[in-house]
Order: C-alpha cells, then structure tokens, then sequence
C-alpha cells in the first residue's frame, strides 16, 4: 500500500471525517453519482460512499426507466435512493429531460417523431411522474431535480435540436420552459435544475447558458438553479469532435475561471450546484515503467490542484451548494469508456485507494 493509503487508513482509524462531513461544517454537499447497479453489487462501493460523502445523484435514465411502451419502471431510481436514503444521504435526481444522442431514448418513444402532440403529452407524464415519485417515496430528501439536461449544443452556443423541440415549434426554448412548468405543478417544493456540460473552458457556451437562464426567467420558467457539471477536460480532440489544441494538460485548467463563472451564475439569483465533476487524465502510452511513473505523480499533481480549486471555488461562493463527483473509483468512470485514451478522472484509484486528488478536496474543505 502506498504512504498515502497507509495515511488515509490511520486516519481513518482514528477519527475520520469524510467529504460529506467536511462539506457539512460549511453549509454544503459534496456527493458522488450513486451509479446503479454498482450501490447493490458492490460492498467497498458502499464502504467509502458511505463514509465519504453526503449527497447521492440517483440516476432516472430513460434507458432504465422506458424500456417498455406504456410502462415508468422506477425499479432501479428506487433501489439507490432506499439504499443512499437509509444510509442517510441527500438526493439529486438525474435528469428527467436530456436530448440524450447516445442511446438513451428508447427506440419505442422515437416513433412519435413528427407528432408533437404526444410527445408533448409523453414527456409531462413523464416530468411528473418522477417529480411524485420522489415527494411520495422521499419527502424533504431531494435537493435537486435536474429538470432539463445539456439543453445548449456540445460546442455550440445555441439550444440544441432535440426530439422535444418538436413540443413547442418556432419556440426551440419553449419546452425547456414547459418541462420546469409541469416540474413544479407537480411538486411546488422541490427544486429544480438546469444542468449544462462543458462550458469550464467555453466563454461563448458559457454566455449563452446565462442568456438561456436569464430569458427561460424572465417568461416566468421556475429555475431554482443551475448546474454547472465540472468535467474538468482541457481543449483536446475525441469523439464529439473537439477543436484539439494538443494534448490534455491539466496544468492549465483554469480554476480562477471556473470561479468567475460560480459568481456569474450566482448574480441571476440561482443556486448552484457542480454536478459531475472528474478531472480525466491522459493514458500513458508505451513510456519505460520508470518514466510512467514519474508522469503519473506529475499529473496527479496537477489533478489534485484543479479539484482543490474548484472545491475552494465552490466553498466561497455562497450561492453554490453541492459539489457532486462523478463515480467514486476510476475503475467505474464513464471517461475510459466516452473518450478513449482518457481515465483516472476521479478521487480514488481502481483499488477505492484515495488518490492526491481526493486530499486536494480534502484540503479545501478543512
Ligand atoms: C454518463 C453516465 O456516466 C452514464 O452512467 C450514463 O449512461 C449516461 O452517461 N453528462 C451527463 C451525465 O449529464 O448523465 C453523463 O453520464 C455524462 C455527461
């Protein structure tokens, strides 16, 4: 075991505060992504999760959730917010509208394409469904609600053509409005969230998600908040087709931007929550064990300060909330399987072992 692994585990013997605990003493969360089904199968999963941190996003993918036409199957929500609700964990909710390109709306809903008046009765049954799901099962337990997810094009700074824009036509913001309006007929409690990816890096994406927001405000959509995911990458190339400006250096991820964006946000009267955050290193390829090494430490090194920062930036800012990791091991992270070449974006290493990232976090919550 490492000196770092041997360290954590004597402090943990002693008196161990986790993330969540540290997070609590300053009035915020910081979570991680409770993937299913890894909160049944896996006990070290829940050993550190549940040592670790405070908040659990529960995941409500059509893909879990709409395999069958006519059927909300709930089944899988439900097991990781009993599971994280009994360990005592808050919840996000996760997402209940996303244009989704992967593949994540079912073949069945896409025969609607072209009828915009089922899709729009489909996707407020939808909205409230879950939105009552949770106030019936876990009343006062959901902090959060990401009511409209990564609504603005990857790269772009314009809202993205979706199968929902079809709801509204000539209006392509209307039904982001509309899935905010149905969210709180729903449950005039809960709090809902506009969540967007990648705008760490992108100025431009980053100035259309606060037009977005501000104009959604100002027709009257009831926008509690906004999350801001925090995949940490630099410029590179990959597989959405970034303009690559070399290599990934985290070095340069730019924290003191990151915090100017927290207060930008926080100026439209929203909450803010960091909802995904990893910091994705690059692969090592076919470097002598010893040259391997050394580069490991040097980017680790240099991961461990973007997430301080980004915890210290999330800390000063009073609107922002919750910091939310996404996954807790490397050997669970969607990065390797997203962007290939890319993994060992978060806190602990495969082995659940804490990583410099993790007392980079650590450190700024103290
Ligand atoms: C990823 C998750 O890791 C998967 O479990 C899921 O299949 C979908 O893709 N932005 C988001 C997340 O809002 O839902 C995505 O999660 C990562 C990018």
């Amino acid at each position: 075991m490492s000196y770092w692994g041997v360290l954590f585990f004597l402090i943990n013997g002693i008196a161990h505060a986790g993330l969540g605990d540290l997070a609590a003493r300053h009035g915020k969360y910081f979570g991680a992504f409770a993937e299913y089904p890894l909160v049944t199968q896996d006990a070290t999963f829940r050993t550190v999760f549940e040592r670790e941190f405070n908040l659990a996003t529960v995941g409500v993918y059509w893909y879990q959730t709409h395999n069958k036409e006519g059927l909300l199957d709930l089944t899988e929500p439900r097991a990781v917010a009993d599971y994280a609700v009994a360990a005592g964990k808050k919840l996000r909710v996760h997402p209940l509208v996303w244009f989704a390109d992967y593949d994540q709306i079912p073949a069945w809903i896409q025969k609607y394409d072209g009828q915009p008046d089922r899709l729009r009765e489909f996707l407020k049954e939808h909205v409230q469904s879950v939105v009552r799901f949770f106030q019936e099962n876990y009343p006062g337990q959901v902090v959060a609600f990401d009511v409209v997810n990564e609504p603005l094009e990857y790269l772009g700074t314009r809202v993205r053509k979706s199968l929902w824009s079809q709801i509204t036509p000539g209006d392509p913001e209307g039904y982001i409005a509309l899935a905010f309006q149905w969210a709180r007929e729903a449950d005039p409690d809960a709090r809902l969230f506009l969540n967007e990816i990648f705008t760490e890096r992108n100025d431009a994406k980053f100035q259309a998600l606060l037009g977005l927001v501000r104009r959604l405000k100002a027709r009257g959509a009831p926008i509690d908040g906004v999350g801001i995911q925090g995949h940490a990458f630099a410029p590179l190339a990959s597989r959405f087709g970034f303009q690559g400006r070399g290599p990934l250096m985290v070095a340069a991820a730019p924290v003191e931007r990151f915090a100017s964006h927290l207060r930008q946000v926080a100026k439209l009267g929203v909450e803010i929550h960091v909802t995904e955050m990893d910091v994705p290193l690059l692969d090592n390829h076919a470097l002598l064990p010893g040259r391997a090494a050394v580069r490991t430490a040097r980017r680790q090194g240099r991961q461990a300060e973007v997430y301080e920062g980004f915890t210290r930036a999330c800390i000063l800012e009073p609107a922002c909330k919750a910091m939310v990791v996404w996954g807790v091991s490397d050997r669970d992270s969607w990065i390797p399987k997203y962007f290939p070449g890319f993994g060992r974006a978060l806190l602990f290493d495969g082995q659940f072992r804490p990583k410099p990232a993790y007392w980079g976090v650590f450190r700024a919550l103290q």
